[in-house]
């Protein structure tokens, strides 16, 4: 589909498909008897948190966010902008973040201050993806699906200029490519 810009699968669709169910059943057990809010960071947590969405077994609701950083290229400036809001206050619920890849950390950081200002009971993130040596500021995932090396991912949701959102599997992208070859 994306051919040459692809350099090799990183993690397949049945370990995706694997971890996903094994995170569920994770939460499932830390939040059996509460009602939660699974909050989707738009965009590219869609296909993961609808994954998992389907896969948890108690009183759960879905909302969404938005929010970009601004900065050149692939580099994160540390500022970050509320792009669309959640459709319902969430003043003494349990939330739960649903990420694609906490890389410098910044977002989740911004995101998870944000959320903490509305009393919530509790609130907690669960990032498919986890790039550890990129951080930046302070910033653990609660849930995690894998931990990568510092390699440019796409797919599953992850895109690079907005493309190859589609892919089933997470891949790593092509130097070439954001080098501009
Ligand atoms: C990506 C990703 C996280 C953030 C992680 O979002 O979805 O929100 O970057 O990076 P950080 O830890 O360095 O802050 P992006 O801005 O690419 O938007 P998208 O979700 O629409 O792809």
């Amino acid at each position: 589909m994306y051919g040459k810009e692809i350099e090799r699968v990183l993690i397949t669709k049945e370990q995706i498909a694997k971890r996903v169910k094994e995170l569920a059943e994770q939460i499932n057990k830390d939040y059996e008897g509460k009602q939660v809010v699974l909050i989707c960071t738009l965009r590219g947590a869609v296909l993961f948190f609808a994954d998992l969405f389907r896969e948890l077994t108690g009183e759960v609701e879905a909302d969404f966010i938005a929010v970009s950083s601004y900065g050149a290229g692939t580099s994160t400036s540390g500022e970050v902008k509320l792009i669309k809001d959640l459709s319902a206050p969430v003043t003494g619920k349990h939330l739960i973040v649903v990420e694609d890849i906490v890389d410098t950390g910044v977002t989740l950081s911004y995101l998870k201050k944000l959320l903490q200002a509305r009393s919530p009971q509790s609130v907690k993130i669960c990032s498919l993806l986890d790039k550890p040596s990129r951080r930046k500021v302070e910033l653990e995932a609660d849930y995690i699906g894998f931990e990568i090396e510092n390699e440019y991912v796409v797919g599953y949701g992850l895109d690079y200029d907005q493309r190859m959102r589609n892919l089933p599997e997470v891949c790593v992208l092509s130097p070439k490519v954001y080098e501009g070859k």
